[in-house]
C-alpha cells in the first residue's frame, strides 16, 4: 500500500491554494456523500466564469468543428445525438453532448478547436473540477482508514450538456431519465433547474446558487464502500415551456487498469468490467479494452 509522503501531501495542498479549492468544506461534503449520497459545495469566482463562458460560446462553434472534433469510440469531443440513453428506460437523452478528457489533451492539440476559446474555458474547469474531486475522494477515503491514493483524473470526463429547445418532446416526463451513473461521483452545474435527486426514492428539487454545485454518489461508490455509501439516483425534468438548458457534468472514474480492494470487507473488485459494463448499458463503447474482450 503506498501512502503519501508529507513532500506530496504539501504539493497537492500548494496545488489546490493556487487554483482556490483550497476553501471547500471537504469532511462536511464527504460526510454528506456517505450519509446522504449528495452534497452542495461552493466553487471559487473563476470556476463560476469557466462554466458560464461554456454557456456563453457553444453556440459558436461551427458544425465542422463539431463533425470534426468527433471521437466517440474514446467517449471524447463531440458525441452523436442519441447515442446515449437512460439504461433503465432506452429513452434517448435529450441533449448535445461534447466530451472533454485530460488524458487526451495531448492529442487535442493538433486539432484547430484545441484554440478556441469554448475549449479553453473547459480545460480550466476540468482542471479545478478534478482537483476538488480528488480531495472529496481522498476524504472519504480518510473516513475509512484506506490510506491507498485513488487516481481518478485520467479516467474521468467532463461533459457539457446542450438541452437545446427543438429536441424537446412533449409527450416525455424526463429530458433525461431517472438513472444512476455508475461511476464514483458526479458534478453537476446547470444554468436553469430542471435535475431532480431521488433521495430515499423520494424526487427532490435541485436548486443551486450561482457560486453552487452539486456532487452525487454513484454505484461504483457503493459497490467499493460495501453497499455503506448510497447511489444516488436522478433526472432531468421536461419543462411544460420550451426553454434552453445547459449543463456542465463532470464523471469521476477511478484508474481502471489496476485491481481494488473494497472499503470494509477488503473484497477484490473488478472495477474495470463493472464500469465498462456500466459505461455502455447507457450506449456508450466500454472505456477500456479488457482481457476477455
Ligand atoms: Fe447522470
Amino acid at each position: 500500500m503506498k501512502l503519501l509522503t508529507a513532500a506530496q501531501l504539501d504539493a497537492t495542498l500548494a496545488h489546490t491554494r493556487q487554483i482556490g479549492v483550497s476553501n471547500i468544506d471537504y469532511d462536511k461534503c464527504s460526510q454528506e456523500l456517505i450519509d446522504h449520497g449528495y452534497s452542495i459545495l461552493t466553487i471559487p469566482v473563476h470556476l463560476q466564469k469557466d462554466f458560464w463562458k461554456t454557456v456563453e460560446l457553444y453556440p459558436t462553434i461551427s458544425g465542422t468543428s463539431k463533425r470534426e472534433f468527433a471521437y466517440p469510440d474514446r467517449t471524447d469531443g463531440f458525441m452523436p445525438f442519441g447515442m446515449e440513453y437512460a439504461n433503465s428506460t432506452n429513452n434517448v437523452d435529450l441533449c448535445e453532448r461534447f466530451c472533454y478528457r485530460d488524458k487526451y489533451r495531448s492529442d487535442h492539440r493538433q486539432h484547430a478547436f484545441a484554440d478556441h476559446q469554448f475549449y479553453r474555458h473547459i480545460v480550466d474547469f476540468e482542471s479545478g473540477i478534478s482537483a476538488i474531486a480528488e480531495l472529496v475522494l481522498a476524504n472519504i477515503m480518510q473516513k475509512f482508514s484506506i490510506a491507498e491514493p485513488l487516481e481518478t483524473r485520467s479516467s474521468s470526463y467532463l461533459q457539457f450538456c446542450a438541452y437545446n429547445k427543438e429536441y424537446r418532446k412533449q409527450d416525455r416526463e424526463y429530458l433525461q431519465d431517472r438513472h444512476e451513473d455508475g461511476h464514483l461521483i458526479t458534478f453537476v452545474k446547470a444554468t436553469r433547474d430542471g435535475l431532480v435527486i431521488f433521495p430515499n426514492g423520494e424526487q427532490q428539487r435541485v436548486i443551486l446558487a450561482d457560486d453552487e454545485i452539486i456532487v452525487f454518489t454513484g454505484s461504483l461508490l457503493t459497490e467499493m464502500s460495501d453497499k455503506r455509501i448510497p447511489y444516488m439516483d436522478h433526472a432531468v425534468l421536461n419543462p411544460a415551456v420550451q426553454v434552453e438548458r445547459s449543463s456542465l457534468v463532470y464523471f469521476v472514474i477511478p484508474e481502471l487498469k489496476r485491481k481494488y480492494t473494497s472499503f470494509i470487507e477488503r473484497r477484490h473488485l473488478d472495477l474495470e468490467k463493472i464500469a465498462n459494463e456500466n459505461h455502455e448499458s447507457f450506449g456508450n463503447i466500454p472505456f477500456t479494452v479488457t482481457a476477455e474482450a
